[in-house]
């Protein structure tokens, strides 16, 4: 799978692909990672790419032609690309999300910076439009790579043996129940014992007493989504 970030900030994106899963992934060529920086589509004699706000209003709004034409310029280059607009003035982005957008080909995160994109450009190009989360970011770079690697992790052979995508939180409304390792006793804190004992259906029952509270106490509105869809 093809994933292209499309920002005029590169070096915030690509340190987080030289280490661990994802890392793996590319060296076995699973997702594949470039870059497009929209500066280098301007016209303007000294690269400009952004601009004081129409209308009045603090801040610079990125231009619409070194985006236009870079995102021109990739559909060219594949017309299945999927573009993806990343604002706090959107929809939110779930896990549901990003399963669905791992059977994609090719997606293309478009990143702003300064006070956002002009929207000419998201009117013409955007498949899709996400925030991940109700606050603002200084740009869309760390969103991208939010948005890459949940979705990342659900293309078949990212995930090893090891790390697996069986039962996940967000999978059902209830939150996961914890984990433990060893030792069974560190430092006086003990694992809870129905996990040591081997009843698979006892550590069944447990984990989903374990879930419930876990739900109730940190989304009280997922466990009610829970119940009523166990009614
Ligand atoms: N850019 C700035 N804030 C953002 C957010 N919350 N989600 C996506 N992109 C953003």
């Amino acid at each position: 799978m093809n994933f292209t970030f499309v920002t005029l900030f590169k070096n915030i994106v690509e340190g987080y692909f030289s280490d661990s899963i994802l890392k793996r992934a590319i060296e076995k060529n699973i997702i594949n990672i470039n870059y497009l920086n929209p500066r280098e589509f301007s016209d303007n004699k000294h690269n400009k790419v952004d601009d004081s706000a129409a209308g009045g209003g603090a801040g610079m709004v990125m231009n619409p032609q070194p985006l236009f034409d870079a995102l021109s310029d990739l559909k060219e280059q594949d017309e299945n690309v999927h573009i993806v607009f990343l604002t706090p003035v959107a929809k939110p982005f779930v896990q549901n999300d990003a399963k669905r957008l791992s059977k994609k080909s090719h997606i293309a995160f478009v990143s702003g910076r300064y006070e956002g994109i002009d929207e000419r450009v998201i009117e013409e190009f955007a498949d899709e439009v996400f925030s991940i989360g109700d606050y603002i970011l200084t740009g869309g770079e760390l969103a991208s790579l939010v948005m890459c690697d949940a979705i990342s992790r659900n293309v078949d052979g990212v995930l090893g043996n090891c790390e697996s995508l069986d039962i996940e939180s967000f999978e059902t409304p209830l939150l996961e129940a914890p984990s433990f390792s060893k030792p069974q006793n560190f430092r006086g804190f003990f694992v809870s014992s129905e996990y040591l004992k081997g009843n698979h259906s006892k550590i069944r029952s447990l984990k989903l007493a374990l879930s419930e509270c876990k739900t109730k106490f940190f989304r009280p509105e997922q466990l009610l989504k829970h119940r009523t869809q166990s009614h």
